[in-house]
C-alpha cells in the first residue's frame, strides 16, 4: 500500500519537473473578432462542445471587431496563464504581433478562420491555421450558378448568352472575400458561360448591408437586368433576397425569381434553400473547423506532436488543418440541416 502510494507520488512529481500538463490544467484562451457574426457562432459553440467532451477548460472573449481590444485580450490571457491561445484575429495582418506574444512565452497559438501570411507561421513551431480552402467555395458557388443555367435557358433574360450577376464581397481583406469573388467569376466562365459584372461591393458579411447594397443595385440597374447574384456569405445572400422579396420577386412566382447563391450553409440560409428564396448555398463546416482547432490547442498545451493520430485530422506542412466545402443544392441541403 504505502509502497504503491510512494511510487506515485515519486512518478508524479517526476512528471510535474518535466512540465507534463494533464488534461484537467489544460486552459484555453480564445478570441473570436466579433460574437455577432453568424459563421463565427457555429464555430464558437462548437468549440465549447468539444471541449466539454475533452476535459480542459475554455474562456471565449468577443474582440468586437477592434484588433487593440484583442491585442489587450490576449495580454490578459498570457497573464492569466493560460495554456494555449486560439485567435480569430480580427485584422488577419495583425496576427504578426500577435503570434510574437505567444513566442515569447512559449505558447501555442491557432489561428483560425483569417489565415495569417506564411512568414507568421513559418516563423513560430508552436502555431498552427484551421481554415478552408477559398478557392473550393468560390468555384462551388459559381458552379450552382452554373448548373441553373444550363438547366434553365430562359435565365439568360435578355439572351445574349452572358450571365448578368450582382456580387456581393465579404470584408476588405479578407482571403474568403477575394479568393471566392474571384473563383466563382472563374467557374461560370469554366462553365462556358461569358459574365458581365452590373455591380459588385462589399457588404462586410453583414445581413442588413446586404440588403442595402442590394436595394441599391436594384435602383441602379433594374431588376428586370439581373440575372444571378453571388454573395461570398450566407447572410449577405439573404439581405439580398430581403431586397428582392420587397420587390415581390423570389416569393414563389417564377417569373419573378432571381438565383441567389451563398457560401456557409447557415441555418438560415438552408431554410430559405428549403422555401424557395435561395438557390444553393456551400458548406463552410464549422463544426469540424471549432472541433479542429480546439483539439490542437489540446494537444499542444500538453506538449505532444499535432498530427493526424493526436487530432483526428490531416495536418499539411505541419501547421494547416484545411477543413474541405461541400455543395448544397436542393438535391442534399437536408443532410446539413
Ligand atoms: C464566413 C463568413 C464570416 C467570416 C468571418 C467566412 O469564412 O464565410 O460568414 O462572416 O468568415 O471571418
Ligand atoms: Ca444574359
Amino acid at each position: 500500500m504505502r509502497k504503491g502510494l510512494l511510487f506515485s507520488v515519486a512518478v508524479l512529481s517526476i512528471l510535474c519537473v518535466a512540465g507534463a500538463v494533464f488534461a484537467s490544467d489544460v486552459l484555453v484562451g480564445a478570441c473570436i473578432y466579433k460574437f455577432d457574426d453568424t459563421f463565427m457562432t457555429g464555430v464558437r459553440n462548437n468549440m465549447k462542445a468539444e471541449m466539454e467532451k475533452l476535459g480542459g477548460e475554455l474562456e471565449i472573449v468577443d474582440s468586437q471587431n477592434k484588433q487593440p481590444v484583442q491585442n489587450d485580450q490576449v495580454d490578459t490571457y498570457v497573464t492569466k496563464g493560460v495554456t494555449a491561445l486560439v485567435v480569430n484575429p480580427v485584422d488577419r495582418t495583425a496576427a504578426g504581433p500577435l503570434m510574437e506574444k505567444a513566442r515569447a512565452e512559449g505558447l501555442p497559438i491557432v489561428f483560425i478562420n483569417r489565415e495569417p501570411d506564411a512568414e507568421v507561421m513559418k516563423a513560430y513551431d508552436k502555431i498552427w491555421y484551421v481554415g478552408a480552402r477559398a478557392e473550393e467555395s468560390g468555384t462551388q458557388s459559381g458552379e450552382l450558378i452554373v448548373d441553373y443555367f444550363k438547366k434553365n435557358p430562359d435565365a439568360d433574360k435578355n439572351k445574349d448568352g452572358k450571365i448578368q450577376y450582382i456580387m456581393l464581397r465579404g470584408e476588405q481583406g479578407h482571403q474568403d472575400a477575394t479568393l471566392r469573388t474571384e473563383y466563382s467569376i472563374k467557374a461560370m466562365k469554366d462553365g462556358g458561360f461569358d459574365v458581365e459584372e452590373l455591380g459588385s461591393d462589399t457588404a462586410n458579411w453583414d445581413k442588413v448591408q446586404g440588403t442595402d447594397k442590394m436595394k441599391g443595385f436594384i435602383a441602379a440597374v433594374g431588376l428586370d437586368k439581373i440575372e444571378a447574384v453571388l454573395g461570398n456569405n450566407d447572410d449577405m445572400a439573404l439581405g439580398a433576397i430581403e431586397a428582392l422579396k420587397a420587390e415581390g420577386y423570389n416569393m414563389g412566382d417564377p417569373k419573378k425569381y432571381i438565383p441567389v447563391v451563398g457560401v456557409d450553409a447557415t441555418a438560415p440560409a438552408l431554410e430559405a434553400m428549403s422555401k424557395g428564396t435561395m438557390l444553393g448555398t456551400v458548406l463552410n463546416d464549422a463544426k469540424n473547423q471549432g472541433w479542429a482547432a480546439v483539439r490542437i490547442a489540446f494537444a499542444a498545451a500538453q506538449g505532444k506532436a499535432i498530427d493526424k493520430e493526436a487530432i483526428g485530422y490531416e495536418v499539411t506542412d505541419g501547421k494547416y488543418v484545411w477543413i474541405p466545402y461541400v455543395k448544397v443544392t436542393a438535391e442534399n441541403y437536408k443532410e446539413f440541416m
